[in-house]
């Protein structure tokens, strides 16, 4: 991990990996990479070229002498139902752009798949590594679809490609962009500015999510692994913690006992019905030492500090 670059820099995840990575080696060594323009604070050179445009990444990736790309240019669940075809030129094409580029390069690429691989006939609980994949969604599908190119191209032609099944990332800094778990995001905004939020799934709905923290440091820790010690090369289940929305709910009243939830479902919920509740990621802590730190009362105290911080509402 040398000279990085990393695709979706301004997204939900793209913009705290960066922050991680630019105090771990330097400005000078990440180049960022976006469709939309960089976003402030400028501390390292940024391109804002579509991921699609296979040519144009290749100039960058010899402009800076890349050696490790993350990956993390994507249409997420929900926009991806609002538009399908793109979803699947953006996501499919993007990943191909990566793997050829990469190919006989010795370039090092992450790329992070997620639980929308599963789907209706999936077990909802201690969901296995290996089990029935089939998503419903066209985000799912380019998921599941990347997961066996990269496989592909690895054993096809050695690219060290290593991935894992995000589930629900939870944050402050950066709004999410589209996925069936924002709800698990909004809640925290809108519990500190107005004590009151009306989520688009039930209350019963149960689902994997992990705080960024743990997320990024994921990221940064397979691709620092030991190459024989990534053995999985489609994409591995990676879990924190599961919990309902009522959990949420509660856990948030700790610390604002005056927040009210409604609920009013919507198309989301049916994505949400299609994954599992809890996943089974013992391959990742096996393989290469994965271990969570936050688990529910942490995000949501961490969450909320933050916050108040960045909304002024202390
Ligand atoms: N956030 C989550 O909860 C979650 C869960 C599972 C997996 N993931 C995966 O992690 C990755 C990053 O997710 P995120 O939450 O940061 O997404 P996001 O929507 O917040 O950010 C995606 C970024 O990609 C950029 N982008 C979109 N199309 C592009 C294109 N054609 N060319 C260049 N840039 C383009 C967008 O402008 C945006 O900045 C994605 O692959 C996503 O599937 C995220």
């Amino acid at each position: 991990m040398n000279k990085i670059l990393i695709t979706g820099v301004n997204g939900q995840i793209g913009t705290e990996l960066s922050q991680k990575l630019l105090a771990k080696v330097g400005p000078e060594n990440i180049v960022g990479l976006d469709i939309r323009p960089a976003l402030p604070p400028y501390a390292f050179p940024h391109e804002t070229i579509d991921t699609t445009n296979k040519e144009a990444i290749r100039q960058v990736v010899e402009k800076y002498r890349i050696d490790t790309i993350f990956h993390l240019a994507s249409l997420l669940s929900a926009r991806g139902e609002l538009n399908p075809d793109q979803t699947w030129d953006v996501n499919m094409g993007g990943l191909k752009s990566m793997l050829d580029i990469a190919r006989g390069t010795g370039i090092k690429i992450f790329w992070p798949s997620s639980i929308a691989v599963f789907g209706p006939n999936s077990p909802k609980d201690n969901t296995p590594q290996n089990t029935i994949l089939d998503p419903n969604t066209m985000y799912g599908i380019t998921k599941r679809a990347g997961e066996l190119l990269c496989q592909y191209y690895f054993d096809k032609f050695h690219v060290d490609v290593r991935s894992v099944r995000f589930p629900g990332i939870i944050s402050h800094e950066t709004e999410p962009g589209g996925g069936t778990t924002d709800y698990a995001v909004e809640i925290f905004y809108e519990a500190i500015r107005n004590k009151v939020y009306t989520s688009f799934v039930r209350e019963e709905t149960c689902l994997p999510m992990m705080y960024m923290e743990d997320a990024v440091r994921s990221a940064i820790e397979i691709m620092l692994a030991e190459k024989e010690q990534v053995k999985v090369r489609t994409s591995y289940n990676l879990a924190a913690v599961s919990f309902t929305v009522t959990e949420m709910v509660a856990e948030i009243r700790k610390h604002i006992p005056e927040f009210l939830c409604n609920y009013a479902p919507d198309f989301r919920q049916a994505i949400a019905d299609a994954w599992p509740r809890v996943i089974d990621d013992s391959r990742a802590r096996q393989d290469w030492n994965w271990q969570h730190e936050y688990d529910l009362s942490g995000i949501t105290q961490d969450m909320i500090e933050n916050l108040r911080q960045k909304l002024q509402m202390t």
